[in-house]
Formats: C-alpha cells, sequence, structure tokens
C-alpha cells in the first residue's frame, strides 16, 4: 500500500486549520493588503476608472503559484466596487446545466469567481463564451431532433478566473479576460509586514527580528508565514512568556525543522540526493522522482519551484541540476566551485 506521507508544515495548500484564522487575518481593502504593487496599482487603476464610467470592471485572470492572495484579492476587489461575490471553483462545477443555473443567478454588477478555472471542463468552458463576451447564455431546452437552442440575457458581470497552472487554461477563453496579472512571491520585506500585522491582529507581541526570521522561512507565502507564526506562538507561550523575538522563533522553526531557507526534510533530502547520488545532475525528473519516492509530477509542481526560485536547482533539457548555491546551502564542497565560496549558513537545519 502507498506510504501516508506527513503534511508539511511548509505546504502551500490551505490547510484546515489555516481557514478558522486566515478569515481575521485576510485584508479586507486595497490599502491594507501588502505587496504585489504592480497588480496592485493597476487594478486600482481599472476599478476607479470602471466606477467613473459607471460600468462593471472587465474579467479578471489572477495567476500564480498557490498562497499568494489570489482569493483575497478577488474578495477585495468585489469590496472595493461595491459588488456582492459569489465563488465557486472549476471542479465544482460538474454539469453545463450547473454553470448555466451559476449564471442566471447573479446580478447586475455581481463578481462570480472561480477558482482552478483550468478544472473546468471544455463543454463547460464553452458556455463561458458567449456569457463572458455579450452576457448572453445559450440553453438548450428538449432532446434530439426536437432541441431547441434559447437564448438568455444575462446582466452584466464580472468573471474573475484564478489559476495556479495558466499554461493549462485554453487560448479561447484566456483569451476573454481584459485584465490578466500574475501574483509574484513576496520580498522578505513584504512577509515581515504582514508578520507583524498578523501578530497584532493576534494579539501577539512580536519584534521585528522574529518576525522576519519568520518571513525568511517562508518560501514567499503569506499562507506559510501566517502558519508559522501560529507555531512560533505556541512555543513563545509555552517556553518563554508569549512574545516572538529572533530567538524563540530560530529555536521553534529549527524544531519545526524548516530550515533558513525556508526548506523542508523533504526539499533536502531531493536536493541530497541530487547533489551525493547523481552527482550534482543532471539528473532526469523520473529517476529523481523514484530515488525520492515521490510523484514526478508533485517534485515538478510542488516541490520545485521554489528551490529553482531560491536558485539552488535548474531545469536543463538534460534533468535537473544543482547549482553552487545550493552546494553552499548543505556546506558542501564541489570540485571547481568558485574558489572560497563559503557556507550560505553556518548552522543549516
Ligand atoms: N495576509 C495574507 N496575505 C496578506 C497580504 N497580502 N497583505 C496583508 N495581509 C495578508
Amino acid at each position: 500500500m502507498a506510504e501516508q506521507k506527513k503534511r508539511r508544515i511548509i505546504t502551500t495548500d490551505a490547510a484546515p486549520e489555516d481557514s478558522a484564522s486566515d478569515g481575521s487575518l485576510r485584508p479586507k481593502r486595497l490599502n491594507a493588503y501588502i505587496g504585489q504593487e504592480k497588480v496592485k496599482n493597476n487594478m486600482a487603476v481599472y476599478m476607479e476608472a470602471a466606477r467613473m464610467r459607471g460600468e462593471c470592471l472587465d474579467h479578471v485572470l489572477l495567476y500564480g503559484p498557490p498562497g499568494l492572495g489570489k482569493t483575497t484579492l478577488s474578495n477585495i476587489i468585489a469590496a472595493e466596487m461595491g459588488a456582492a461575490i459569489k465563488t465557486t471553483s472549476g471542479p465544482a462545477i460538474e454539469r453545463p446545466g450547473d454553470m448555466a443555473a451559476l449564471l442566471n443567478d447573479l446580478n447586475q454588477g455581481d463578481l462570480l469567481f472561480i477558482d482552478e478555472i483550468h478544472r473546468l471542463s471544455r463543454v463547460i468552458e464553452e458556455i463561458l463564451y458567449p456569457a463572458m463576451e455579450d452576457f448572453t447564455i445559450d440553453i438548450v431546452i428538449g432532446k434530439g431532433a426536437g432541441a431547441k437552442s434559447i437564448r438568455l440575457d444575462l446582466p452584466r458581470f464580472t468573471l474573475i478566473g484564478a489559476t495556479t497552472r495558466i499554461g493549462l487554461l485554453t487560448a479561447p477563453l484566456r483569451d476573454r479576460f481584459g485584465v490578466v496579472s500574475r501574483l509574484e512571491p513576496y520580498t522578505v520585506e513584504e512577509l515581515t509586514c504582514i508578520v507583524l500585522r498578523s501578530a497584532e491582529i493576534m494579539g501577539i507581541m512580536t519584534e521585528k527580528g522574529g518576525a522576519e526570521e519568520i518571513a525568511r522561512r517562508s518560501r514567499g507565502t503569506p499562507r506559510i508565514a501566517n502558519r508559522l507564526l501560529r507555531r512560533v506562538r505556541d512555543f513563545a507561550q509555552v517556553r518563554r512568556d508569549g512574545s516572538v523575538d529572533k530567538e524563540i522563533a530560530d529555536y521553534a522553526l529549527d524544531l519545526l525543522e524548516v530550515d533558513k531557507a525556508g526548506l523542508d526534510g523533504v526539499d533536502r533530502k531531493m536536493l541530497l540526493a541530487v547533489m551525493e547520488k547523481f552527482g550534482g545532475g543532471p539528473v532526469g525528473l523520473d529517476t529523481l522522482a523514484v530515488s525520492v519516492n515521490e510523484e514526478a509530477e508533485t517534485i515538478e509542481d510542488v516541490y520545485e519551484p521554489y528551490l529553482i526560485q531560491l536558485g539552488y536547482v535548474k531545469r536543463t533539457p538534460r534533468g535537473r541540476v544543482a547549482t553552487d548555491l545550493c552546494y553552499r546551502h548543505f556546506g558542501i564542497k564541489r570540485e571547481n566551485m568558485e574558489k572560497d565560496a563559503p557556507p550560505l549558513y553556518s548552522n543549516s537545519v
């Protein structure tokens, strides 16, 4: 039987315990939303222009890695536009009738948010085309030779699509979005502000150094930063006076085995395999997957993007390669490495 995998603390998936507190941590208006400056500034202009013209906002497609705030931003857009928002997701819409019913239920100016929009089936997607373009839907009544198609007018609405996999969207769907924005991983400075803001909402005394340490190990992702903050708070409460400084953050995060760069045990196992079993690469994705007992797809979609972003791994036509930076992270010397390149961290977990 397949081995049951332990859930990673640094997973970008929304974990059940996230949702309880994330509700109150999520910014409700644009001026409280930290980071994503480009997207924020552009959206502010598009929203103001639509308001000035008394029109609906154009359809918006938000894409980027999970946990960066696509849902949060959609709710903010609704609040800023004074519009109601209905939320669903690609996999939840199973039949064409479900999509037609959703669209038919909208009121003038409403926002329809479809998460994981790349997972809509083709037939369902095709209902969206006239809905997005002309605000109409074609409904087929009856069956066989007697079937009739009637056209229904819809109120004007804004579709907000969110996806982690823009490459899987069909061109006709992608082209029907007037605004296409990519969310980027957050900088350590931005995440530090987010941690300080969350700590204040949760009533946790937090020093900047403590927030910064959590930020540094959060893989550019607010969802992870908030999760790590909650765990560090537990250690601070039980082992100290409840306040978070750099020392307790370091202590807790080391115990959680999230290292100085935000790597966990699975990342380290994979990188060590590339360096020690495959001489630094290139090693094919499938070979690597077998050697660390993971699915190739999981490595590609979940583990690797952050390792590539850090500059520890490169994708080459012949396979994955560990970079000098990766060797330095582990304090491992490699032949021909840049002379005297010191280890990146003196106490990597
Ligand atoms: N919490 C989660 N994401 C956030 C963001 N971008 N700004 C402020 N608080 C957040």
